[in-house]
């Protein structure tokens, strides 16, 4: 099994706010990110793809055709937006760096399978929300 990794960047704003808790207890858990007049961050998502090279063109999956995918449906949506007020799938959540990878998935996973006709699988995605923040999900 190989696996295949594709990096991708986009910026985007946001705060985490918990609607059900005071001021003061968003302030204490979230600290400066619970600012109401939000905040922005430096993206990049890693995408990695499993499977075996195809024997025609020795590839697991296209990367162009994979990076083309990952920005029409991912980055096309989050990029230079507000996460809380203007992603439609990010609507009524927490707009934590741990959802937003969730949503990922669901977006990435069956078009990816479907991108290398059940060739390749979406194995992981990593998000950095600066260099030093990042989630790592593989899909439960
Ligand atoms: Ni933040």
């Amino acid at each position: 099994m190989i696996y295949v990794s594709r990096l991708e960047h986009f910026n985007a704003a946001h705060k985490l706010y918990n609607p059900k808790w005071s001021e003061e207890k968003n302030k204490e858990v979230f600290g400066p990110c619970a600012n109401t007049n939000w905040h922005g961050h430096n993206f990049e998502l890693i995408v990695t793809v499993k499977g075996k090279p195809n024997p025609d063109t020795g590839f697991v999956i296209d990367l162009k055709k994979l990076s083309t995918l990952i920005r029409k449906h991912v980055i096309e949506q989050v990029d230079h937006k507000n996460l809380n007020m203007d992603v439609p799938f990010m609507a009524g959540k927490l707009a934590s760096t741990e959802n937003l990878v969730m949503e990922f998935w669901k977006i990435l996973e069956p078009r990816i399978a479907e991108l290398s006709e059940n060739e390749a699988k979406l194995h992981s995605l990593k998000l950095y929300e600066t260099p030093r923040n990042f989630v790592e999900y593989f899909g439960e």
